[in-house]
């Protein structure tokens, strides 16, 4: 299958690891002129020289915990260089605890660093996908759209707004040859599992391995996800192939959300 992602243009954010690094490598694989974004600006240039042809693509240091930063940074990019055809929305998720104990600032930077930055990127970025009649954005989110995950009480909350806004979003920019659908991770074998499976074993007094295998046991294919995997859906949903797929939530986790 011919992806017809050469010379297309793409935004990559939280790419200097797990998901969005392998998706950074799996659009440039595919021809596309890529964008990273992320906080470190060492990881970003390490990154670069990982992806083919180095010398195509570029990168923004831009910390999502402030989003009129973020679209100043991005603007100035746009002016300077060229627009995107494609946005990949995703940045570190938040951390884990029961959601009876959650402090309210920790909505707040939640809501901050998914949400707004989500919004202030699409506005950014659509004037251009409109004059190009193609365009393509696709957020990282979480099985927790379908079903809230224990122990992640702040996280489920906040990935309800994203698939929510992402939804009206796909509804008013469908028109314009733009499509909006969002990727959930299952358990997926990133820096944030590592994290998540630390937590578990301190929470529960089981090994780390037992904590891991424990999870492992609940997914249909009894193993995590590899980042490449999640890269391979969010490629295909921003490619030319994927054009009549439009406001959906893709689950890649092995098939363990238990619903439809
Ligand atoms: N891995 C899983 O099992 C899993 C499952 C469900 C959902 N998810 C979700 O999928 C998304 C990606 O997960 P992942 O596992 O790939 O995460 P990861 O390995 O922790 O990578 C996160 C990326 O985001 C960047 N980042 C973090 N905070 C940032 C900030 N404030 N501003 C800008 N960039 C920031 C990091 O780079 P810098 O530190 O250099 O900024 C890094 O490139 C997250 O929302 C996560 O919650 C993951």
């Amino acid at each position: 299958m011919n992806l017809n992602l050469n010379n297309k243009y793409a935004l990559v954010c939280g790419s200097t690891a797990g998901i969005g690094k392998a998706t950074a490598i799996a659009l440039a694989s595919e021809g596309t002129n890529v964008t990273l974004i992320a906080r470190n600006e060492d990881k970003l240039k390490a990154v670069l020289t990982e992806l083919p042809h180095p010398e195509n693509h570029s990168y923004i240091v831009a910390d999502f915990s402030n989003p009129e930063d973020l679209q100043q940074k991005v603007a100035d990019f746009i002016a300077n260089n060229h627009g995107f055809h494609i946005l990949v929305n995703n940045t570190g998720g938040p951390a884990g605890g029961p959601i009876f104990n959650a402090k309210l600032e920790e909505f707040q930077n939640a809501f901050t660093q998914h949400l707004k930055c989500n919004h202030v990127l699409a506005q950014t970025l659509v004037p251009f996908m409109k004059d190009e009649g193609y365009g393509r954005i696709v957020n990282v989110i979480s099985t927790s759209v379908k079903q809230p995950l224990d122990g992640l009480g702040v996280s489920n909350t906040i990935r309800g707004a994203v698939a929510n806004w992402s939804k009206t979003l796909a509804n008013e920019l469908g028109q314009f040859g733009i499509t909006v659908n969002n990727v959930l991770p299952g358990a997926t074998g990133t820096e944030r599992l590592t994290e998540i499976i630390k937590n578990k074993s301190a929470k529960t007094g089981k090994t780390k391995d037992e904590a891991a295998n424990a999870m492992k046991q609940a997914v249909p294919a009894k193993r995590f996800a590899k980042p490449e995997e999640l890269a391979d859906a969010i490629t295909f949903l921003a490619s030319e192939r994927a054009s009549y797929i439009n406001g959906i939530n893709l689950p890649v986790d092995g098939g363990r959300t238990k619903s439809l």
